[in-house]
């Protein structure tokens, strides 16, 4: 304990200099700051498309989840993570039948929903171009090899559904190998 009281006075005394040339400086800050946030802000979001923003409903402790949405980001998609306490219910709400379902589904801007591991160049492809008829696209259950369910170099053939307002489902894509993602 002894050998502690000098360090201490040492680091005491050395330190109120800095302090007390810190808290100087100090008040003038906030204004300059909250003069330049507000344009700053403003054309950002000017400069972001809404159209662009993906919300993906998850289960906060979901990994394979996050892996879709870090492949979604480095695709050039932006997303926002939202953890409903009732995941189903957001999938029922967006007419997402039991059979496509998956762990995560993201809803676009103008409520298109991508069900699962879908890769980011499909969804890309269908909210370029939506098809008549269509309120998203679904990869079911959890392929191995999928974007963000990467296993080594296992992958697990798939499909790409495109989901109907009518319940129907057909294949928009299918995906035989790892480079067609
Ligand atoms: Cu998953
Ligand atoms: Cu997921």
């Amino acid at each position: 304990m002894r050998t502690f009281v000098p360090r201490w006075l040492v680091l005491t005394v050395g330190a109120l200099p800095l302090l007390m040339a810190c808290s100087e400086p100090e008040p003038p800050k906030p204004e300059t700051q909250s003069s330049l946030t507000p344009p700053e802000s403003q054309s950002m979001l000017a400069e972001q498309p809404a159209t662009d923003l993906l919300q993906v409903f998850k289960s906060p402790s979901c990994g394979c989840c996050e892996g879709w949405i870090e492949h979604l980001d480095s695709a050039g998609l932006s997303t926002s993570a939202q953890h409903p306490a009732d995941l189903a219910g957001v999938k029922t709400e967006h007419g997402i039948a039991p059979q496509y379902r998956s762990c995560h589904t993201a809803v676009s801007a103008d409520g298109y929903v991508f069900e699962g591991h879908v890769p980011a160049r499909y969804v890309q492809a269908f909210l370029a171009e939506p098809p008549t008829g269509a309120i998203g696209l679904a990869v079911p259950g959890m392929p191995v090899g999928s974007p963000g369910m990467e296993m080594g170099d296992d992958f697990m053939p798939y499909q790409v559904l495109l989901l109907k307002h009518d319940g129907d489902a057909e294949v928009y894509a299918r995906v035989d190998s790892a480079a067609d993602q």
